[in-house]
């Protein structure tokens, strides 16, 4: 099938090269001529495992293309994916990129003959694809959505760090549609997955993203919780409280005398907080579209309190163990919201950071995949190590901020030696496993003194 994609960012790219590598003639569209270019050449404009790949064997096979121009592979597209962002604009969502890319579109669409089927891509609220969304098309259009034209409604769920995975191994399909012809022809864009594929109602499938994403969000939030009252008591570590809170059946089954670990658990585990492109602004417009609707979403509303304080908690009780921030050599590793991917968007360790500037740290970072791209987020206020070591070189603390796995194979005397100091803070609890050099002091998160 012929397939335009607008908006070519994590999600708009990941899925373009994946579709193209089923088979598929896609052109991923973006206005940034930059990574329009790169695309062009067989490159991925941003990391993510598998992506490099790829992009390179559509782009050499002609399966893949881009371009910073909507029409001409709109006219040509039977299915149009929307991917562009959906930001926070002061607690609710903005719709304006939905809003352009719907009505590029459909002026696209204006002296199309051929049924073509648009498809939101987009985490968008409830109520968007058959509003904001159908209105664009239509004004721009001139044509009637149903009858002239397919409007469905396909949310996301890839993880960056494993996205390329996740399209090629998907849990499910979901897809909304305004009719039974808009979700047969969209469909067969993905007739080579063999995964369950719920064809649901528009607003259904924009509301299980966020039931979704705001689940993910509450488990962390109430692990974050029970993590500070372990703080607050003496001889409680929240670690060991979870692991056997994971031990019952209903969270990880025995099956054929094997025991599962499903990957749900990652998200019943202390952290210094959610962070991302997405659970933040998730949660937000979740609670913003309660508001408007005059319901009370008591539960979201301390989710995302919680959230909002955890940075600042586990800054406190690290000051509590090793003393005041302030006027001391810090060595952060690890910047990114997560391993596997090289987002800085909302990261928790890039808050983390900036909180330990404003108290009074001299800061050193650095990030396996994105010390260079940090330097946007803290100009000249942090120095920028080339390694590990080098960024722990005089600290008086070591800071991790991201749970990267390379600290496991890490020279921990070395960190020793290069240090002045002998802390390290663990604000994601990454270390537990191993056993770090004895002269070093690990101060963990969730524990009691
Ligand atoms: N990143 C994730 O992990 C993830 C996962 C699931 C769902 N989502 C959702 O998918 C959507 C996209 O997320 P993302 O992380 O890929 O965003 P992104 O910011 O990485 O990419 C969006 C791209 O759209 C482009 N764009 C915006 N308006 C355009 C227009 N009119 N024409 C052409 N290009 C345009 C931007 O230049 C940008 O490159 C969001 O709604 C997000 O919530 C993201």
């Amino acid at each position: 099938m012929k397939i335009a994609i607008v908006g070519t960012g994590y999600v708009g790219l990941v899925t373009g090269a994946g579709l193209a590598a089923l088979g598929h003639h896609v052109t991923c569209i973006d206005k940034d001529a930059t990574r329009v270019a790169k695309i062009a050449a067989g490159l991925a404009p941003f990391f993510e495992p598998g992506l490099d790949e790829i992009v390179a064997d559509g782009a050499a096979k002609g399966t893949l293309a881009s371009s910073t121009d909507v029409a001409g592979p709109v006219t040509a597209a039977d299915v149009v994916l929307i991917a562009v962002g959906t930001p926070d604009h002061e607690g609710r969502i903005d719709l304006s990129q939905i809003e352009s890319a719907a009505s590029e579109i459909g002026a696209a669409l204006r002296d199309k003959a051929a049924y073509t089927v648009v498809a939101v891509k987009s985490t968008v609220i409830p109520g968007t694809t058959d509003g904001v969304v159908l209105h664009a098309l239509e004004r721009a259009s001139g044509k009637k959505a149903g009858p002239d034209f397919g409007l469905c409604m396909n949310p996301e769920f890839l993880r960056e760090g494993s996205a390329v995975e996740d399209f090629t191994k998907p849990d499910r399909i979901v897809i909304g549609a305004i009719d039974p012809r808009a979700a047969e022809v969209f469909g067969r864009i993905y007739a080579k997955f063999d995964c369950p594929k719920p064809v649901i109602s528009l607003r259904n499938a924009e509301f299980c993203k966020y039931a979704s994403n705001a689940l993910l969000a509450t488990l962390i939030s109430f692990s974050n919780e029970m993590a500070a009252l372990c703080e607050a008591t003496p001889g409680a570590d929240v670690e060991v409280a979870l692991d056997c809170v994971h031990l019952d059946r209903r969270l990880s089954p025995v099956i054929d005398g094997q025991r599962v670990k499903p990957g749900i658990l990652s998200y019943i585990r202390p952290s210094s907080g959610y962070g991302g492109s997405c659970f933040p602004k998730d949660v937000a417009a979740l609670r913003a579209f309660a508001r408007d609707r005059g319901v009370d979403a008591e539960l979201l509303n301390a989710v995302s309190a919680v959230n909002d304080r955890r940075t600042a908690a586990v800054l406190d009780l690290a000051e509590a163990r090793i003393g005041a921030f302030k006027g001391k050599r810090v060595g952060v590793l690890g910047l990114t919201f997560k391993s596997g991917t090289d987002d800085l968007r909302h990261s928790p360790a890039v808050t983390l950071t900036e909180q330990i500037i404003d108290r009074g740290g001299h800061v050193t970072v650095y990030d396996p995949i994105a010390t260079e791209i940090a330097r946007n987020a803290f100009g000249d206020k942090v120095r920028y190590a080339a390694g590990a070591l080098d960024a722990v070189n005089g600290a008086d603390v070591t800071v991790i901020g991201t749970a990267w796995p390379e600290w496991s194979a890490l020279n921990w005397a070395a960190v020793k030696s290069a240090m002045r100091g002998n802390f390290v803070f663990d604000a994601r609890n990454s270390l537990r496993a191993l056993s770090l050099d004895p002269g070093l002091v690990r101060i963990q998160i969730g524990a009691g003194a």
